[in-house]
């Protein structure tokens, strides 16, 4: 018996890294998957997840005993978002925890970000959640049941030199999840965020292995007061697992996995 007996989770960016870590929890705990991902291109340094990525994903979830499904997706094109969100109810019979977790990174002092690169990562980060929760909650609403999880980060918390147009959207999902949360407040629906800092995903070492830190893990290094330079993906998942087994009485929480960068906030 699983905690998640008979639940069916909906993972944007579920390809690889964290959301893959994610399909893999939820799935051991008896949910059923469907994994969304392989965006169209974008103008980043590292290269996002593809399609082999999101099949590889899907079998070693189904290796876990569940049925997943894997969908072509970018976050970005709100019909495509709907069209799936309905797809996973025709295919799977509920939709009933989202994890809106599919993002992108891009680093660079402020005044040399590209209006490319500030729309790249608004349109994913922010908008795409916004697509996300927009195309979930009528359907959580008529099941009077739902578990929210959007995936934020510690640059949702603090300024961080050079990281300005991704803090400001991960900042952005915070109050988005917030407001949300109070909407659905009486109606079965909790919607919270998690906040990891640097995590070993190909969004930070996209060379794979145990090399040399890149810049920005060595700057996450200096930010987090337990001297790692970073955490895995499951770290992650375990705390995504505690706000999706909630019974009901956590909302509009934010869970920071940030090797103790929240003693150095609020
Ligand atoms: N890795 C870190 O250090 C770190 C730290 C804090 C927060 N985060 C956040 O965690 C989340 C997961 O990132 P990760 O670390 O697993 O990195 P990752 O790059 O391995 O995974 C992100 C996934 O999202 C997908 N994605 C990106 N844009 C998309 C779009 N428009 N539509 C659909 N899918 C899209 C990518 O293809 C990729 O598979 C992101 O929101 C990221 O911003 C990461």
């Amino acid at each position: 018996m699983g905690l998640l007996d008979g639940r069916v989770a909906f993972i944007t960016g579920g390809a690889r890294g964290q959301g893959r870590a994610h399909a893999l929890a939820l799935a051991a705990e008896g949910a059923n998957i469907v994994i969304a991902d392989a965006p169209r291109p974008m103008n980043l340094t590292y290269p996002l997840g593809t399609e082999d990525d999101l099949r590889d994903t899907a079998k070693q979830v189904e290796e876990l005993g569940a049925v997943c499904i894997p969908i072509t997706l970018d976050v970005r094109e709100p019909d495509a978002v709907n069209a799936a969100v309905a797809e996973t109810v025709s295919s799977l019979g509920s939709l009933d925890i989202l994890v809106a977790n599919a993002g992108v990174v891009s680093t660079g002092p402020l005044d040399e970000v590209t209006d490319e690169t500030w729309n790249q990562l608004m349109d994913t980060n922010l908008t795409g959640v916004f697509h996300t929760f927009r195309a979930a909650t009528p359907v959580m609403r008529r099941q009077r049941f739902g578990r929210i999880v959007a995936t934020s980060s510690m640059g949702g918390r603090m300024g961080i030199p050079e990281l300005a147009a991704y803090n400001a959207t991960k900042w952005g999902v915070i109050g988005l999840a917030k407001s949300l949360a109070l909407e659905v407040a009486k109606e079965g629906i909790t919607v919270n965020v998690i906040c990891p800092t640097t995590t070993r995903t190909p969004m930070v070492q996209p060379v794979g292995g145990d090399d040399v830190p890149d810049d920005l893990v060595r700057r996450m290094m200096k930010a987090n007061p337990i001297p790692q330079p970073w955490i895995e993906p499951e770290d992650v998942s375990r705390g995504l697992l505690y706000l999706v087994t909630d019974p009901g009485v956590i909302t509009g929480s934010v869970l920071e996995i940030g090797l103790g960068g929240s003693a150095r906030i609020h």
